[in-house]
């Protein structure tokens, strides 16, 4: 039994979440911890709203309401969509309403500091003399310095895509009151991240580390952290902002001044694990997650996030050696950094209308069939996006027709013939190839899960299926039946028996994916599926399901899936056509 502590990346919560984030780092995680657990394993799977930093700043700002109002409005409406889909945290906290937030942020910080990571440094900032403050570079607009368009935001040119510096900017103009600003100095502080690179950041992820082992990157995480490391430059750790975690106040010039939100937001995973451990009653239980060497902890991500998981909070984690207490701090083992899911040939855009309507979809469809989708098409090496067309075929072809229909042709037969119990069975189809082939596609639905690869996981288990279909087909169970043969009796009573506990092994290698579908799967199968159904088991691979007790009720057999017709794709297409603005593409 091995431990993982497992994390997604931390919303931010200025507005909803989509489909698109579900698929890149949501369910991925929440499957795989659910994987993790059937297979025994102690896990910890950790979250929470992403609450301070600019982005939090300017939606509050917009929308009115203050920086706190608006961080828990978002928050709420954010898990509660992942309470729609399923996905279960341990804790599911946020960065400005975890109790421990801030202080561990601090500590960090400190530690950093006493230790010569972090350095001071004053230097010139835009200032609005009009507001009385510093202005983040997104509060300012001005003429790019690389290809003069006009409106370029401060840190980035929409126009030509250069990253900006932003006192490089020209004509620039203050969007917080519209003013003038004129550059002032001010003191930040700078995470020496060339230093803690040559102290061992190098060395762990080189896989060199042998204190600190970690799977093979991702050749996506691997490219992008190459071209990091190739200019790697201390970083401004903290900013001038009037909401976030204040730096240490006795500091001079701390003033006005907080933590950079990618400073504090991995120290994010952290509190929301000190917070879970105080409700479980247990306040330094944290620490067997962060500081126990047998640790995996494991980072679900999109790819735009892959530097600061592999460089900045490892740097980060690194540099706090021993401060804590003798036990350093374990860095992550596996990053399984997703590529971007977009929605019907264009982005997912809630402004832009390009995006599913939460409420409406699950009011009209399965959290089940929408998991399995995704996990289906999820970005795994490559962009991939929903599409209506292809949600309703994962829907029809796969679940209802190739899952569902084989549990209740399975079930209503034996409903019928068996009086709903487990037929007798001689054990003369237990070698049957076509089983030894749902045996194989089941080892690799497992194998796959555990390397996170959904999409093939995903395909392996319906495989499963077509495997068990094409036995139940061969077998005519409905023809021998009839038989007044014996033999044929005994070979109907086998090939049910096998059926039923070939179900029963779909209902747990299922469970990761559809968690719903697989409970109501074991009520169909009654007591032929009597507990066990968290127990991941070892059947696959050569090894076929044990054989079921003979006489063990069964259940009734309900549609797992329903079909979702021609006219229902077409209105959601139209819907989403409308919000779009742009027509289907
Ligand atoms: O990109 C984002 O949405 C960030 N809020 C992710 C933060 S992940 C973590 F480090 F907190
Ligand atoms: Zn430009």
């Amino acid at each position: 039994m091995a431990k993982y502590l497992v994390t997604s990346a931390l919303p931010y919560a200025n507005g909803p979440i989509h489909f698109g984030h579900v698929a890149g780092a949501y369910l991925p995680a929440d499957i795989y911890v659910r994987y993790l657990r059937m297979r025994g394993h102690q896990v910890l799977y950790v979250c929470g709203t992403d609450e301070h930093g600019v982005a939090i700043t300017l939606r509050a700002e917009q929308e009115g309401l203050s920086y706190r109002e608006s961080v828990d409005r978002w928050h709420a409406e954010i898990k509660a969509l992942f309470d729609r889909f399923s996905i279960r945290f341990d804790v599911f906290s946020g960065t400005a309403r975890c109790r421990y937030h801030a202080e561990a942020s601090r500590r960090f910080f400190r530690v950093l500091l006493e230790r010569g990571w972090v350095t001071e440094r004053v230097e010139e900032q835009w200032y609005s003399e009009a507001s009385g403050r510093f202005l983040p570079d997104r509060y300012l607009q001005g003429t790019c310095p690389e290809c003069r368009h006009e409106t370029a935001r401060g840190d980035e040119c929409p126009s030509c895509g250069a990253w900006i510096d932003a006192r490089q900017l020209g004509d620039p103009v203050s969007l917080v009151d519209g003013s003038r600003p004129v550059l002032k100095e001010t003191k930040h502080w700078y995470l020496d991240l060339p230093g803690l690179r040559a102290a061992g950041l190098d060395r762990w992820l080189q896989g060199a580390d042998p204190e600190r082992p970690h799977l093979p990157w991702k050749p996506n995480v691997e490219g992008h952290v190459k071209a990091m490391l190739k200019d790697l430059q201390e970083r401004p750790i903290t900013r001038d902002l009037p909401w976030g975690v204040p730096v240490p106040e006795e500091l001079e010039g701390a003033e006005g001044k907080v933590l950079y939100v990618w400073f504090d937001a991995p120290i994010g995973y952290l509190s929301a694990t000190m917070e879970w451990a105080e409700d479980q009653g247990e306040p330094e239980a944290w620490r067997d997650w962060w500081q126990d060497r047998q640790t995996h902890l494991v980072h679900f991500i999109g790819k735009d996030n892959i530097a600061f998981h592999l460089v900045v909070f490892p740097a980060m984690l690194l540099g706090q050696e021993n401060a804590w207490d003798d036990r350093p701090f374990v860095l992550p083992y596996s990053v399984p950094a997703n590529e971007f899911y977009n929605l019907q040939g264009r982005k997912f855009s809630t402004s832009g209308g390009w995006y599913l309507d939460n409420e409406e979809f699950f009011s009209r469809y399965s959290a089940d069939a929408a998991r399995f989708h995704l996990a289906l098409t999820a970005p795994e090496t490559a962009d991939s996006e929903f599409t209506w067309e292809g949600f309703q075929a994962t829907n029809n072809s796969l679940l209802a027709d190739k899952l569902g229909n084989l549990a209740t042709r399975v079930i209503k037969f034996a409903a019928r013939r068996y009086d709903a119990a487990v037929p007798a069975s001689d054990g003369s189809l237990d070698r049957h190839p076509t089983l030894a082939e749902a045996d194989e596609r089941f080892a690799e639905t497992g194998d796959r899960l555990s390397r996170n690869e959904l999409p093939r996981a995903a395909r392996a288990l319906i495989a499963a299926c077509d495997s068990l279909n094409q036995f139940f087909d061969a077998l005519t169970p409905w023809k021998l039946a009839k038989s007044e043969d014996s033999a044929d009796l005994a070979l109907c009573g086998a090939c049910i028996e096998r059926c039923l506990a070939y179900l029963e092994l779909l209902s747990r290698r299922l469970r990761p994916f559809c968690p719903d579908s697989s409970d109501r799967l074991r009520v169909m199968l009654g007591q032929a599926a009597a507990g066990g159904g968290d127990l991941w088991g070892e059947e696959g691979a050569g090894q076929p399901p044990a054989h079921l007790p003979e006489g063990a009720a069964l259940g009734e057999a309900e549609v797992l899936f329903q079909k979702i017709d021609e006219e229902t794709v077409a209105n959601e297409l139209e819907r989403l056509a409308r919000r779009g603005g742009r027509g289907e593409e």
